[in-house]
């Protein structure tokens, strides 16, 4: 008999969070997909996500929000419990990246990534955790992002930098508060990866940068396969970790 998992998923319409809901996608689990939702691309892009995981035999829901606006991790939390009846697991993977220089970037455009990364996933954590601790599965996965941790001048992302960083801490804390209601916490920090062409229109950058060590950028189905691995119960005893997949990008 297969177990019912619940599993929230933000920022799941494209990308690494799409490629996410796809590797976790099996009869019996129950994805809360998610996504801004802005623009016909965006929800034509989630459509296709949703007809995948159906196909594969898993239960979906979609729930549109910013999560820049505050209440809209609790209502998104609420949102899943009220749709599947409990929550299991949480990847907190919405965001963006902002090239802005520091010479350009203002404070209150900082307040906003922080706000949009670290904001997101302390609500979320706040409000999931009631549900969470009833969970024999229980596990949150931060989506982080190189950014954090490379600085070389002509490829910097100061303010997602800046977020991403705060983000990472804040699980670290969450997974010291949570550790003895059984829920692990831990990162991903992925290296450049290849963006949806459903998604986003094709940019130049894969010609311009030199690839990492292993020799090619990311693909979302290599953060995914890494996201999958947390979450399983192979990983029950790591919590508090940050796990590169970066092809080796970072290691100089
Ligand atoms: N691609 C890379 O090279 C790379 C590298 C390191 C880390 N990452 C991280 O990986 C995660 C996924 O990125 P991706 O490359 O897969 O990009 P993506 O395809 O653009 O996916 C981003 C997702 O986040 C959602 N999102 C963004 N801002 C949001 C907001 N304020 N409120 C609610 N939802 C929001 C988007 O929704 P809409 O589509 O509706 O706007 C979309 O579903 C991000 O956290 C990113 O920082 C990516």
């Amino acid at each position: 008999m297969t177990t019912k998992k619940v599993i929230l998923i933000t920022g799941s319409g494209s990308g690494i969070g799409a490629a996410i809901a796809r590797e976790l996608a099996a009869p019996g689990t129950c994805l809360q997909l998610h996504a801004r939702g802005n623009d016909a691309a965006s929800r034509q892009s989630m459509q296709a996500t949703y007809d995948f995981l159906s196909s594969k035999g898993a239960t979906a829901n979609i729930h549109y929000a910013d999560l820049n606006d505050a209440g809209s991790g609790h209502a998104l939390v609420k949102q899943t419990v009220d749709t599947f009846g409990q929550l299991d697991q949480v990847v907190s993977n919405a965001g963006h990246a902002s090239k802005k220089s520091l010479h350009e970037a203002s404070r209150q455009e900082l307040l906003a990534a922080v706000e949009n990364m670290a904001g997101a996933l302390l609500e979320i954590a706040q409000a999931a955790r009631p549900h969470l601790q009833h969970s024999p599965h229980a596990s949150i996965v931060l989506t982080s992002s190189f950014v954090a941790h490379r600085f070389r001048p002509t490829e910097l992302y100061p303010l997602t930098a800046a977020a991403k960083a705060a983000a990472e801490a804040l699980a670290m804390s969450l997974a010291a508060e949570l550790a003895p209601l059984g829920i692990n916490v831990n990162s991903v920090v992925p290296g450049y990866t290849l963006k949806d062409p459903n998604r986003h229109a094709a940019s130049d950058w894969q010609e311009r940068l030199t690839p990492p060590p292993l020799g090619r950028f990311g693909s979302p189905e290599d953060i995914a396969g890494a996201v999958a691995f947390l979450l399983s119960e192979k990983a029950r005893y790591i919590t508090g970790q940050k796990l590169a997949v970066d092809g080796g990008l970072c290691l100089g």
